[in-house]
C-alpha cells in the first residue's frame, strides 16, 4: 500500500479479534514507529508492549486510577475499567521523555513521539491490522504510569489497541483541510 493511500483509507478500528499477533508483526509496528521525525536525534518515544497478562496488570493499575478519582464506583464500574484493556490482544503504551538536556524541548518530545503513534496507526493499517489511539484518565495517572515503568516526569500519550479487525472496516470521510488552512503569499 502506497503511503497517501494509507493516510486517506485508515480508520480506528475499536473491534478487533482477541486472537494474538505473532511478534514479528508487533515489532514490524514499533520499528515503523522508530522511524518518526526527532530533534537533536534524543528518540524520546517509549513503546510498551503489553500482551497477555501485562494487559491484566494494566487493567488492574486502571481499576485502581478510577477508585482513586472516584471512590464511589461499584465494583462492576471497576471490573467494567479492568475489563477495558482487554479490549484488544497487543496494547501499545506510546510515551514521551522529559528532556535531559538544555537544548532539548519537552513539547517537542511530544510531538516527535506523537509522530511515532502515527507511524504505528499507518503502519497497523497497511498491515490489514485494526488499531486505534485511545487516553481517557488513565492517561495521566501517576499510578498507571508506574505499572508501566514510566516515571511521573514521562508523557504518557496512549494506549493503541491492536489486533486483527472484526469486520472490514468503511473509508473514512473526513472533513477537508480548507477551514483549517491559510494561505499567506
Ligand atoms: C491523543 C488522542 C487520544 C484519543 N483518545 C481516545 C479515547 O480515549 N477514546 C476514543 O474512543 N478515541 C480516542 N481518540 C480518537 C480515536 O483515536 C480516533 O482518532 C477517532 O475516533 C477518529 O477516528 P479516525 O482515526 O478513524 O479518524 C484519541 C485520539 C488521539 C489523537
Amino acid at each position: 500500500m502506497d503511503t497517501l493511500t494509507a493516510i486517506h483509507t485508515r480508520c480506528s478500528i475499536g473491534k478487533v479479534k482477541p486472537d494474538p499477533l505473532p511478534r514479528d508483526l508487533i515489532e514490524k509496528l514499533l520499528a515503523a514507529g522508530a522511524q518518526a521525525p526527532n530533534h537533536h536525534a534524543v528518540r524520546p518515544w517509549r513503546f510498551i508492549v503489553l500482551t497477555g497478562a501485562g494487559r491484566e496488570r494494566l487493567g488492574g493499575a486502571m481499576a485502581q486510577e478510577l477508585h482513586e478519582r472516584k471512590p464511589d464506583t461499584p465494583a462492576e464500574g471497576l471490573q467494567a475499567e479492568r475489563a477495558k484493556a482487554l479490549r484488544a490482544p497487543v496494547l501499545i503504551a506510546v510515551a514521551a521523555d522529559k528532556p535531559a538536556e538544555a537544548k532539548v524541548v519537552e513539547i517537542e518530545n511530544v510531538c516527535a513521539a506523537a509522530a511515532a503513534a502515527q507511524n504505528i496507526l499507518l503502519a497497523a493499517h497497511a498491515l490489514g491490522l485494526g488499531a486505534i489511539w485511545r487516553t481517557g484518565p488513565a492517561a495521566t495517572a501517576a499510578v498507571v504510569k508506574h505499572s508501566l515503568g514510566l516515571t511521573p516526569d514521562q508523557h504518557l500519550l496512549g494506549f493503541i489497541y491492536v489486533g486483527y479487525p472484526l469486520a472490514e472496516p468503511a473509508v473514512p470521510q473526513r472533513p477537508n483541510f480548507a477551514d483549517r488552512t491559510t494561505w499567506l503569499e
